[in-house]
């Protein structure tokens, strides 16, 4: 099959090359060193890419530590189940599909990608692959963020950094359907994005002083770093900051800080689904590209806002 692969850690996404790659299939599954019990073959149609994936440790080793190169990164998918192995649960051949792939496997730049059966869930017939490829991994981190670990409710504010970027445009979303009210950060240029996603207010990181904000009861972090830290001193007595961008460099005075890695779950995807059928949570696809053309797309002469989605198939 056809896959884009890296081996090259210090090359970063220059080294992303387009090859062949074994076909994963029915009797791999079958096989003891294939694949493991409950997992899935996918035939990808839309495959999703996390911008600093290369810098991510399980890019490069599995969960022994073991060198994997040469690896298959973008671990978002959409896609139909064309092969299950003894034990899957709630899945079939032929069935449309979405969800998150395993960091510490080989991902869904490709034709073909095995996956847990559990981080997947159905996709309705009437929702486009690119689509649902786009909204699984930052749709379900700003839920989690969010909800799970924020404990956001109506009423509350929160302040959501790189709010017209991918997670940050869902975060915004979700946090204005629960009745929040959001405080959206970002570029200059992002402003009317984020308030078109439904941000009431907007901080330009690039002119406004974030400390000017005023205290808020949660703080959704996608940066880390500088804006990470400061941002710890935004949060009122009893508040959170959440972030996704590692370790916190600070804790709020008198509240929790929460770092977390994004877990598939099938229940969540099917309500991040539902949501985008009802046309209450809007994507943030910033460009479409084929497989042929995956490299120069994430090597882009411009920045591009928003998620870049390859299309396997057409
Ligand atoms: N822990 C987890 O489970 C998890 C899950 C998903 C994502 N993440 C992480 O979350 C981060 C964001 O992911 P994403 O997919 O949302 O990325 P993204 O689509 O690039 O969004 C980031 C947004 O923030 C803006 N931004 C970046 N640096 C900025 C700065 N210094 N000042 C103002 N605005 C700035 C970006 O604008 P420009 O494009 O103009 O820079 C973009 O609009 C990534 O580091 C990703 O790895 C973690």
């Amino acid at each position: 099959m056809r896959a884009i692969v890296v081996t090259d850690r210090a090359a970063g996404t220059a080294g992303m090359t387009l090859t062949e790659r074994p076909e994963p299939d029915a009797a791999m599954l079958a096989s003891l060193e294939g694949a493991n019990y409950g997992d899935v073959v996918v035939e990808v149609h839309a495959s999703g890419f996390t911008g600093n994936e290369l810098d991510w440790p399980s890019t490069w080793i599995d969960r022994l530590g073991r060198d994997r190169t040469p690896s298959i990164p973008g671990h978002e998918v959409a896609g139909v189940v064309t092969a299950l192995s003894y034990g899957t649960a709630g899945l079939s051949v032929g069935q449309r599909v979405f969800g998150l792939t395993d960091w510490t496997r080989d991902g869904t730049l490709a034709e073909y990608v095995v996956v847990e059966a559990r981080n997947l869930a159905p996709l309705p017939g009437d929702v486009d692959f690119t689509v649902s490829a786009s909204v699984a991994m930052p749709g379900l981190t700003a839920s989690q963020g969010l909800f799970e670990h924020g404990h956001l409710s109506a009423g509350q504010s929160v302040l959501v950094h790189g709010a017209a970027g991918a997670v940050g445009s869902m975060a915004t979303q979700l946090a204005r359907e629960v009745g929040a009210y959001v405080l959206g950060t970002g570029r200059a240029v992002h402003r009317q994005a984020a308030l078109d996603f439904g941000a009431q207010e907007f901080v330009d990181l690039e002119n406004d002083a974030l400390e000017d904000v005023g205290g808020v009861d949660l703080v959704f972090d996608v940066f880390g770093g500088d804006f990470g830290k400061r941002s710890a001193g935004l949060v009122r007595a009893g508040g959170m900051l959440v972030t996704v961008a590692g370790p916190p460099g600070a804790r709020p005075a008198d509240g929790l800080a929460v770092d977390f890695v994004v877990v598939s779950d099938r229940a969540q995807l099917s309500e991040i689904v539902r949501r985008v059928r009802d046309r209450r949570l809007r994507t943030n696809i910033g460009n479409v590209a084929t497989l042929e053309d995956a490299v120069a797309a994430f090597n882009p002469t411009e920045r591009i806002n928003g998620k870049t989605i390859i299309r396997i198939r057409q």
